[in-house]
């Protein structure tokens, strides 16, 4: 029976699963899931995403009662496990049995250094510097892997055939990706016409069942939620607790590349916030077992037209109002982020700051991103455009060492390069091809035009 039938057959059952496939109940019974809204404990047996007593996020709790020093990072682990960027911090990580665990060696994602976006985003490279963590290195070239790992594995493990998300387009790129390792069904709902070629050219090819919904990502995630309330499909948006478990490994690795010397600022973009959330969980687990010995301060991004959580900053957190989102940067176009409780907790517990930047800010921080040679898109290059704004505005000292999440690839959205070099509006500095015949004296006027011009 195909695991859609199986769905329809067992309709309005809640919650999905019994501990099966590859886990049994002892070893997920270990598994601590805690209510940030009232406090309640849940079991992780079963496919729980908020607290059905108080529909607050939930927090997976990893034990922090011991020291960890860095060399023990990895130790005992399989081979399978330590190659991966996400498992080998598991550790820090739920125990997800290592026979449902679905890995595609994710994460392993290089930091680069280079003086010429230090001198962009105005910092001094001597003393500081802006570093970029590119999470497009990933299997699906997103950031997105290293959460899908351990959702994808929990999901397995509670013994899901269909798991699924709403998406801006790299959700549904690693969700159809980690569903197909997994031998599972994907099922994913995108806004339609809202996501680039590249993200729904993944997904289609990975297999999933794409639903285009006629609306908005807040809308696709509000209807999947219902879906998913009634219905044995497994929620793999990151109000899963557990994709929020894996996404902290940005940290833990941008962490040990440094020497567990922790940079001054983390900055990243914010869409629906479940990184900010990761980000924040990730630096005070660091700490408490004693990984780093200073926690720094995160800075979240949002695009102006998309910004509820930088609204809410400003307004000291007193009023929280959704918005109808409206960005370039397609991937953070969220109205209302799903993690902004849990976002909150991470800006107040680092000294945090959440700040706007304009859509031609992030146009113009991508090129600068892309012409270095590194490249990305359009939403990952906020934590730069954001970081630039800062340093300007004297939020962070021009001395400061920034880490920067680049959260995807720029393979991703290449329609963004095209409108921006090639299109009707093309920025200054655009970089145009030129069309020739094929002859040697035109090709040389264009290696002459190059030299002198
Ligand atoms: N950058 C990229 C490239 C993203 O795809 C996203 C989110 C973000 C930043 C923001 O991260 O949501 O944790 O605050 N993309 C989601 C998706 C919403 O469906 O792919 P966030």
């Amino acid at each position: 029976m195909s695991a859609w039938a199986v769905v329809e057959k067992r309709r309005g059952r809640y919650p999905i699963g019994r501990p099966s496939v590859g886990a049994d109940a002892a070893e997920l019974a270990e598994i601590r899931i805690r209510c940030m809204g009232c406090g309640a404990p849940h079991a992780a047996g079963v496919a729980v995403t908020v607290c059905p007593r108080c529909g607050g996020l939930l927090d997976v709790e990893v034990s922090l009662d011991a020291k960890i020093r860095p060399e023990e990072i990895g130790q005992g682990l399989s081979p399978t496990l330590r190659n991966s960027g996400v498992w080998r911090y598991r550790a820090l990580l739920p125990a997800i049995p290592e026979s449902a665990i679905v890995t595609r060696a994710e994460g392993n994602t290089p930091l680069f250094w280079d003086d010429r976006l230090a001198q962009y985003a105005g910092l001094t490279a001597e003393a500081g510097g802006f570093g970029v963590k590119h999470e497009g290195h990933n299997p699906t070239a997103s950031f997105k892997d290293r959460g899908m790992t351990v959702g994808v594995s929990h999901a397995k493990a509670i013994g899901a055939r269909i798991v699924a998300c709403a998406s801006t387009g790299n959700t549904s790129a690693s969700l159809a990706s980690y569903a197909a390792a997994a031998g599972m069904a994907g099922l994913v709902l995108i806004p339609e016409g809202k996501i680039s070629g590249g993200k729904l050219g993944q997904t289609i090819a990975y297999g999933a069942r794409v639903v285009q919904v006629q609306g908005d990502f807040d809308e696709a995630l509000a209807l999947l939620r219902e879906l998913t309330a009634s219905h044995e499909v497994y929620l793999c948006n990151s109000v899963n607790p557990f994709r929020m478990e894996g996404q902290k490994t940005i940290v833990f690795e941008l962490l040990e590349q440094l020497g567990w010397n922790a940079p001054d600022v983390i900055a990243l973009p914010g869409g629906n916030l479940g990184n900010t959330a990761a980000v924040g969980k990730a630096l005070h687990e660091a700490y408490t077992v004693g990984l780093i010995d200073r926690v720094p301060r995160v800075a979240t991004i949002q695009a102006e037209g998309a910004a509820p959580f930088a609204a809410y900053f400003a307004s000291g957190w007193d009023e929280y109002a959704p918005v109808h989102a409206e960005t370039i940067a397609t991937a953070i176009n969220i109205g209302n982020p799903a993690s902004t409780p849990r976002a909150r907790r991470t800006i107040e517990q680092t000294g945090g700051i959440v700040t706007t930047v304009t859509d031609a800010e992030i146009m113009d921080a991508k090129a600068a991103i892309d012409r270095v040679g590194i490249g990305c898109e359009p939403a990952s290059a906020a934590s730069l455009a954001g970081t630039r704004r800062l340093v300007a505005e004297g939020v962070i000292a021009p001395d400061a060492t920034v880490v920067g999440i680049v959260t995807g690839h720029l393979l991703k959205d290449t329609e963004s390069v095209v409108a921006y070099h090639l299109g009707d509006n093309a920025a200054p500095g655009a970089n145009r091809p030129v069309t020739i015949p094929a002859t040697l004296a035109a090709l040389e006027q264009v290696l002459a035009d190059a030299l002198h011009g």
